[in-house]
């Protein structure tokens, strides 16, 4: 399938992998850009520079299709070395770069100088016109739907979709909520030039997370995810766990008073012992509503080639039989 995404990064289907938090490694990257999609390396995962481009030199050994870089603009004080990764990922040959969270306005000369292809992933259209603005070759919209952040606005893609479409002369991807063949004809229906996925990337055989993670997404329905620290302005849709409704508990008694510390235990260092040691109730961790309709744990290449093939005969025999 041709599209502007498929055209803009080289690859041969519209589907991305979303940056996530120790799910992120070279494994998972090399394993989607292998299959034909955008492996992404989740850069804050690493915890310095110097350990980004280690992972990049991995990810280089395992793949020679092209992968990126997820660069997480965080709301803290004390600022990660971001001159530091994007000098590794410049150096490690990437030309792909996921930013998300604040704008990467500041970083937008280092990258473009280097050659470096933006897609910044945003939960509104006035951030995605933002982007379009300083420069950013592409964006993913992440609707209310996705795990992680989904903003405050809580604008469903139905809706998200076509209104950037109306508005962005730049190449979009729908993300949140995607999961196969029908969302991403359905995406591309709304004027979407590919899909990101998180959550049904995690379930699947090269997601080098503990064994525990990917059956809890496949036990889950659409029913279990939260959303967590929204009176902090930093909401997050999590998978529901007895830490999520102590957390939750806290914050209908805190109400506006509630602070980042009355819920540190629950939300700080949460993701190695989810991820790694698949301690499911050690805290809140980002999974979308499209948990309930994920029912197993394909390889990448499988995922990806179902969805491709299932597109096609879904254009070519269910849409084009109602004209
Ligand atoms: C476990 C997990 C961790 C995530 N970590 C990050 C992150 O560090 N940076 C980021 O930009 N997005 C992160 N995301 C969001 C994904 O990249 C993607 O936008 C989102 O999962 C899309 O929604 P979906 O889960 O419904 O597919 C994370 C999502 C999940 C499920």
């Amino acid at each position: 399938m041709k599209t502007r995404i498929t055209e803009l990064f080289g690859i041969e289907h519209p589907i991305i992998q979303g940056g996530m938090h120790f799910v992120g490694f070279a494994e998972l990257a090399a394993a989607v850009s292998n299959a034909g999609g955008l492996g992404m390396i989740t850069g804050l995962t690493q915890r310095s520079p110097e350990d980004l481009a280690k992972e990049i030199a991995k990810c280089n050994e395992m793949t020679d299709k092209p992968f990126g870089v997820n660069l997480t603009f965080l709301p803290t004080v004390s600022s990660p070395d971001y001159p530091g990764y994007i000098k590794a990922i410049i150096e490690g040959g990437v030309r792909i770069v996921e930013t998300a969270g604040r704008s990467p306005e500041k970083y937008m000369p280092a990258m473009k100088e280097a050659g470096i292809k933006v897609i910044h992933k945003c939960t509104s259209v006035r951030h995605a016109l933002k982007a379009q603005a300083i420069g950013c070759d592409a964006v993913s919209v992440d609707g209310f739907e996705c795990g992680g952040h989904p903003g405050e606005d809580d604008i469903p893609n139905m809706i998200l979709l076509p209104r950037a479409a109306d508005e962005l002369k730049i190449p979009f991807v729908a993300s949140g909520g995607m999961a196969d063949a029908r969302s991403l004809v359905a995406s591309l229906a709304m004027g979407a030039e590919g899909m990101n996925m998180g959550t049904r990337f995690i379930a699947t055989q090269e997601a080098p997370v503990h064994q525990n993670v990917k059956d809890s997404i496949v036990a889950a329905s659409e029913l279990d995810t939260r959303l967590v620290m929204r009176s902090l302005r930093n909401t997050e849709r999590v998978l529901v766990n007895p830490a999520v409704e102590r957390l939750l508990a806290k914050e209908q008694e805190l109400g506006k008073d509630l602070k980042f510390e009355d819920i540190i235990e629950e939300v700080a260092g949460v993701y190695p012992k989810i991820m790694k040691e698949g301690t499911m109730d050690a805290g809140a961790w980002s999974c979308g509503m499209v948990a309930g309709l994920i029912n197993d744990i394909p390889t990448c290449d499988e995922l990806i080639s179902s969805i491709m093939s299932d597109a096609d005969a879904l254009i070519k025999e269910r849409l084009s039989n109602f004209l």
